[in-house]
């Protein structure tokens, strides 16, 4: 079994696909929302699943905000051992030295088919890019941005109607599947991670 910890920073729908997804598996133990900013309202979606939350709101020192980070994840025993952080929807970047503690055990959801679009608004990216499919990417956490080991992807198909509103809504309903997927296999050690490459273990 895992601990989970989920880092949010607004709406929280694929926290709160992890947390259904969650309540019928028994190898996944989500234990604590974290969220760096108060106003999110996947806050309130966690708290009706019976999870605890905890506020971390930003400092611009990263070492003290990490710390922070580090005793709320401690305290909730998400450890490098026993442990998964699920970025979802965090806006915050983590030091070095913390993806280094966690090694492989930080994951995020990015709304591209990476390497492409990386970074802010990678929806508006697509369509002003013109590319006929996008998609999304559950990756492991290093330390450039949106960069690290490629563990799923899906693809959506960009339409010719298609604008920022209606690509975002299609490609958010891959990264719900996608997302819970990943953290199936994770759990189940089916995750085979040789430098930049990841196997899945069948
Ligand atoms: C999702 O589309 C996620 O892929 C994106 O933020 C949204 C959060 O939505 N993340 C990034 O762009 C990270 N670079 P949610 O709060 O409803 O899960």
């Amino acid at each position: 079994m895992i601990n989970l910890a989920i880092l949010i920073s607004g709406r929280g729908s694929n926290m709160r696909a992890i947390l259904k997804f969650a309540s019928k598996k028994k190898t996944i133990n989500p234990v604590i929302v974290i969220s760096n900013n108060h106003l999110a309202p996947g806050i309130k979606i966690a708290s009706k699943f019976g999870i605890q939350t905890e506020i971390i709101e930003n400092t611009k020192d990263q070492n003290v905000y990490d710390k922070k980070l580090l005793t709320t994840l401690k305290k909730y025993d998400v450890t490098p051992k026993n442990g998964l952080i699920c970025l979802a929807g965090f806006m915050r970047i983590l030091s070095n030295d913390f993806i280094k503690k966690y090694k492989n055990r930080i994951i995020n959801i990015h709304p591209s088919l990476l390497p492409a679009f990386h970074g802010l608004n990678a929806q508006k990216q697509a369509i002003q890019y013109g590319v006929k499919y996008s998609g999304c990417t559950v990756h492991l956490v290093d330390s450039g941005i949106d960069t690290g080991p490629i563990i799923l992807q899906a693809i959506t198909k960009v339409d010719e109607h298609d604008n920022i509103v209606s690509l975002s809504k299609k490609i958010l309903s891959k990264e719900h599947q996608i997302y819970v997927r990943a953290i199936e296999l994770f759990a189940a050690k089916k995750i085979c991670i040789k430098g930049r490459i990841v196997k899945i273990n069948k």
